[in-house]
């Protein structure tokens, strides 16, 4: 069986940290969202995996690189895609790499907390030809969405004005080389856009079979900057803290939390669960739980919580705690006045904020 991981497309809804970077590879518990995916593809024991990729390709290749990370036996091929003509081009372009292999397609900004073991077996020992993963949801208009009737799929929807069911599409498919087929034979949909939805909707029109199975854990699809934190949080959930770092005696750290080496706190108070990479300084801080740092960051005289910052930030005497937030990379944050109480700040990389 192959992996097809799916990381082209734009991001535009986690603009601006999306104008200069993927949105897979915006990092959750300090991991891009990306990393997830290859994993759960790993330790389902596929190791022959295709990435799709668009305008972002050279990122994803510099990040990934060819698989040598997860071991010698894993292997990543890249498959450009020439725009993000939808989910089943994405398939067909794909098709060359995939031939007559069954094959687990994910998508690249989807988390899945339960892993995509058990699903791979299910696949390979009833051999339908599609398996889909379906979890409920407050907003199914947002998704592609499955109605059901005596546990058999009998129609799908792409992002339905009325969604007939709150259950959605999970990022995580399951095919066999029938899906080419179907890919090849539906139109556009109204966003232009070729919808795997209406691939696997073709399928049970034909009689193909497709067996839908009920998410257990927790699922995201990290496509808004709610979604990424709330991502953050839960993978933090489970975090086991680990020092590497230096940690001096007026600082306290509470909680599971990881410090990374070459990291100073100095004067600060930690309390997890909360990830601090490596070589960061964090002196005179209040760094709350569920926030992740990346490494090279310097935060001085700074509360934060619930909040990302990414690699090579600077923020510095914010007189108002931090909440809530997405800081790009090379940021840099200074005297800010203390009203608002709290800030919410989504900045992209490279940003200055303060007053002169
Ligand atoms: O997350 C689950 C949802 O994902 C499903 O419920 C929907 O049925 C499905 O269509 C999809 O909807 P999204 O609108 O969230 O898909 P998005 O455009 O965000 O693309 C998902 C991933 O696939 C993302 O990593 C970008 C990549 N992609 C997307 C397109 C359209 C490609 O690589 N090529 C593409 O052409």
């Amino acid at each position: 069986m192959k992996g097809l991981i799916l990381s082209g497309g734009k991001g535009t809804r986690l603009r601006p940290i999306t104008f200069t970077q993927a949105k897979q590879l915006v990092p959750v518990a300090n991991k891009p969202v990306l990393f997830y995916g290859i994993e759960a593809l790993i330790e389902a024991g596929i190791k022959d995996i295709g990435i799709v990729v668009g305008d972002t390709k050279r990122e994803i290749e510099e990040a990934v690189g060819r698989g040598e990370r997860w071991g010698k036996d894993v292997k990543i091929t890249y498959i450009e895609q020439e725009a993000p003509l939808g989910l089943a081009h994405a398939v067909l372009v794909a098709e060359s790499f995939l031939g007559e292999e069954e094959f687990v397609m994910y998508l690249g900004d989807n988390i899945l907390k339960s892993g995509i073991t058990s699903l791979v077996q299910e696949f390979r020992e009833r051999k339908p030809n599609a398996l889909i993963l379906l979890t409920e949801v407050p907003n199914p208009q947002m998704f592609g969405v499955a109605e059901l009737c005596d546990g058999r799929v009998v129609r799908l929807v792409e992002k339905p004005k009325v969604p007939p069911s709150n259950l959605a599409l999970v990022g995580v498919y399951m095919f066999d080389h029938h899906i080419f087929e179907a890919a090849r034979s539906i139109k556009p949909s109204w966003r232009g856009e070729l919808e795997i939805t209406d691939a696997i909707q073709f399928l049970i029109e034909k009689g193909y079979e497709v067996i839908p199975h009920m998410v257990s854990g927790w699922w995201k699809d990290t496509g808004k900057i709610e979604d990424i934190l709330e991502a953050n949080r839960l993978i933090l959930e489970d975090i086991s803290g680990r020092i590497e770092g230096q940690v001096d005696a007026d600082s306290r750290v509470n909680g599971q939390v990881i410090i990374e080496k070459g990291t100073k706190i100095i004067n600060s108070v930690i309390r997890g669960p909360a990830i601090i990479g490596e070589d960061c300084e964090i002196i005179n801080c209040y760094i709350g739980p569920y926030t992740s740092i990346q490494r090279k960051c310097r935060l001085l005289g700074t509360e934060i919580e619930h909040s990302i910052v990414l690699e090579a930030s600077e923020i510095i005497d914010i007189g108002s705690r931090i909440d809530e937030s997405l800081i790009g990379r090379e940021v840099k944050i200074y005297k800010c006045p203390p009203r608002p109480l709290v800030y919410r700040f989504m900045v992209g990389d490279k940003s200055e904020i303060g007053l002169k």
